[in-house]
């Protein structure tokens, strides 16, 4: 089988309450981080990562990401018009590099229910789970560092990061065990139970989930065993538990910086830390900053 990713699934039925009230007439997934929208930045990693098949499983309300992922002939008519070809180069570039399907989860039933409806457009092969509230910051695209693992191990491979325990409970925790890989072995893991949201004292490690992930087919019949989990939903942690009861997972400890743009203040650091970036807002944003009496 072929060990190639090709496809990214982009789970974005989430009603966004955390965000209310901003949400209530716009997908989440479309709050800009400085001026592009937070899925946009997970597109790009992917595509950054040798992935231009873009899978996004939306629900109720969500047209704007479609549009957003189209072409605009009246936006791009008139910016032609008007000679404005920078910014009509910012509306097409993204659309014009990848491939985007959709399809609508008509219930949001959890995580996992979400990535088993991508389930007929991914097919028999290897596929990516990217959680764009997750914005990764790194010098190798996050996702480009996980198929390198998922392409010399093949077996299903989840991002990790270390976090303070007490933030442990919100995430999905990992037990692992180390695998040597280009020449260390505090980066790759096997993974040898995995348990979503657990309470501090039974967080079996520090090592927390981030959204990414590359997953090899077997898990959509593992999907569909799960049953209500963590909140009540249909966790894809716990489909990650029977996937590795039939071959090996590993976690891998990924290089860069995630910021949870899906979180107020995480959102707001990520906004200030992208725009100091910008070689045309950096300067004059840090001045400004400067200038605060905090
Ligand atoms: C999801 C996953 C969890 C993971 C987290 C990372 O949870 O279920 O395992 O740690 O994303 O952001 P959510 O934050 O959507 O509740």
């Amino acid at each position: 089988m072929t060990k190639n990713v090709r496809k990214a699934v982009f789970p974005a039925a989430g009603l966004g309450t955390r965000f209310l009230p901003a949400t209530k007439s716009q997908p989440k997934e479309m709050l800009p981080l400085v001026d592009k929208p937070i899925i946009q930045y997970g597109v790009e990693e992917a595509h950054a990562s040798g992935i231009d098949n873009i899978i996004i499983v939306t629900g109720r309300g969500k047209s704007a990401i479609e549009d957003h992922f189209d072409i605009s002939f009246e936006l791009e008519h008139l910016l032609e018009k008007r000679g404005k070809q920078k910014e009509l180069d910012l509306v097409r570039k993204i659309s014009d590099l990848i491939h985007v399907s959709y399809i609508r989860q008509k219930e949001a039933l959890g995580l996992g229910h979400a990535v088993s409806v991508a389930r007929e457009l991914v097919g028999e092969e290897p596929f990516a789970v990217v959680l764009a509230d997750d914005v990764i910051d790194a010098e190798t695209p996050c996702l480009r560092q996980l198929k390198n693992v998922y392409e010399k191990f093949a077996g299903g491979v989840i991002a990790v990061m270390e976090v303070p325990k007490e933030r442990i409970s919100a995430y999905g925790v990992v037990a692992v065990e180390p695998v040597e890989f280009n020449g260390t072995k505090d980066r790759l893991y096997r993974v040898t139970d995995l348990v979503e949201k657990p309470p501090l004292e039974d967080a079996p490690s520090n090592l927390a989930i981030i959204g990414r992930y590359v997953l090899p087919p077997e898990v959509f019949d593992c999907l569909d065993r799960i049953q209500p989990g963590s909140g009540g939903e249909l966790q894809l942690t716990d489909g990650l538990r029977l996937l590795m009861e039939q071959g090996p997972l590993y976690a891998y400890r990924f290089e860069g910086r995630r910021h949870d743009a899906g979180d107020k203040l995480g959102f707001l650091k990520a906004t200030v830390e992208f725009a100091l970036g910008r070689d045309d807002l950096g300067g004059e944003f840090r001045e400004y900053l400067k200038e605060l009496k905090l």
